[in-house]
């Protein structure tokens, strides 16, 4: 059977879909110590939050009936827009009504709409790209231009703040925006590294797409107000010139596919465009458990008093066992300021990461080898090789089990150099 072009891309050996076939393989199996995907936790507080959200809908006349039994409206159900619009306008001030929040089914495709709408060619034949101001960024930007290589990205500024730690920055001395960059995306907090950009780099970033009359995408899966996966003091801003890509995943519904893009209106349109050809519709399963916390706040107030404080301790503490285990090397852990991962860099390691993680894979331990995580850099960076994402969700146990094994195999590698 002979694929287009485009079809070919989607067998291709792509970092997302490898990532997806192991989570599937160690779900599968269910004897694998998987600290590679992105899967959050079971939070037995929002569990039993949503049951209950659930049962109301069973109970309530035909909701359930019109929700199993309606298309919606191809940005998503008004009223659930709308909720979201007012919680943020309540919370941060932004001047937004339903008209400026598109649903998708989850932020992964938002990003696929969002990507190829502002990279690869454009009318006049010209191909522009995505600039990714700081690399390690997240795996699933990867794949997604239909276009082909749609991202450029930079090197980092590594700063150490002591103790085995090390903390990445924009380094804004090497950016360049040109004519060829269609749009400017950073996640914040940043899968895979628990990066928080300061305040300082996101208002930097958001006044150079403005001045170049570009948008700044900020994929906030993990941040405020929910889920609330951030352990470090940062603001969130939203602008007519900032799309604000928000997600119920982590705040415990993955399995419900609902990402929520906030933007101004004529890019709205263009979601409920792409959405209402790719889909018809988006999922509403998520909306409608969702609603009623954003319209009430309670969404905020279960971040805030559940998310957080589990995944922030969780970090702490796979964070201090690691550090132990690995003292004495020359491995630094990048600050956990929020999302659900470590970002490990073993500096000189003799081997890849790569073969790092097959070894890994052998003694039935998956995370995920750094190299995946620096689309649009231009090869010839070692520190590519050097680093590996370990996931902290899955509990304690598991963590602790999977952080041992780590660090012998990382021990044996520097012992053979
Ligand atoms: C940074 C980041 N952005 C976006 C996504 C996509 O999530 P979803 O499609 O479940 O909303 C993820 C998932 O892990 C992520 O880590």
């Amino acid at each position: 059977m002979e694929l287009s072009t485009f079809g070919r891309r989607f067998s291709a050996q792509a970092g997302i879909l490898t990532l997806m076939d192991d989570l599937g393989a160690a779900l599968a199996t269910g004897n694998q110590i998987m600290l590679g995907g992105g899967n959050p936790a079971y939070i037995p507080a929002i569990q039993q939050r949503c049951r209950e959200r659930m049962q109301q809908l069973l109970a309530d006349g035909n909701a359930f009936e019109r929700l199993i039994g309606d298309y919606c409206s191809p940005a998503g159900p008004r009223r659930f827009r709308q909720a979201v619009a007012e919680l943020l306008r309540r919370e941060y001030g932004w001047p937004l009504t339903a008209d400026n929040i598109a649903l998708t089914n989850g932020s992964q495709s938002a990003f696929f709409y969002l990507f190829n709408s502002f990279a690869g060619r454009y009318d006049n034949g010209r191909m522009k790209k995505i600039l990714l101001p700081l690399a390690p960024e997240y795996i699933g930007y990867a794949d997604v231009g239909i276009d082909g290589e749609i991202f450029t990205s930079n090197r980092p500024r590594i700063e150490f703040p002591g103790n085995g730690r090390f903390k990445y920055h924009v380094d804004f001395d090497q950016l360049k925006i040109d004519t060829d960059i269609g749009a400017i995306c950073v996640s914040r907090p940043t899968n895979p590294t628990g990066n928080v950009l300061t305040d300082n780099e996101i208002n930097r970033l958001s006044q150079l797409a403005a001045a170049h009359h570009i948008p700044l995408i900020i994929d906030n899966a993990y941040g405020t107000p929910f889920p609330n996966i951030i352990f470090t003091a940062a603001t969130p801003i939203w602008n007519e010139n900032i799309v604000l890509s928000l997600s119920l995943s982590k705040f415990g519904l993955p399995g419900t596919r609902c990402g929520i893009v906030v933007a101004r209106e004529e890019i709205i349109r263009v979601m409920g465009g792409m959405n209402a050809i790719f889909n018809l519709s988006p999922t509403a399963l998520g909306a409608a458990l969702a609603e009623e916390m954003m319209r009430s706040g309670e969404i905020i107030e279960l971040s805030r008093r559940e998310i957080r404080p589990f995944y922030q301790a969780k970090a702490e503490r796979a964070c201090q066992t690691l550090a132990h285990l690995l003292r004495g090397t020359d491995c630094f852990i990048h600050v956990p300021e929020g999302a659900i991962f470590l970002w490990l860099w073993m500096r000189d390691l003799p081997i890849s990461a790569a073969e790092l993680y097959r070894r890994l894979k052998e003694r039935r331990v998956v995370v995920v080898p750094g190299h995946y995580f620096f689309p649009g850099l231009p090869a010839g960076w070692r520190h590519c090789q050097e680093c590996i994402r370990i996931t902290f969700a899955p509990d304690d146990q598991t963590v602790a089990a999977g952080l041992r094994i780590i660090a012998e195999e990382v021990i044996n590698a520097y012992r053979e150099g």
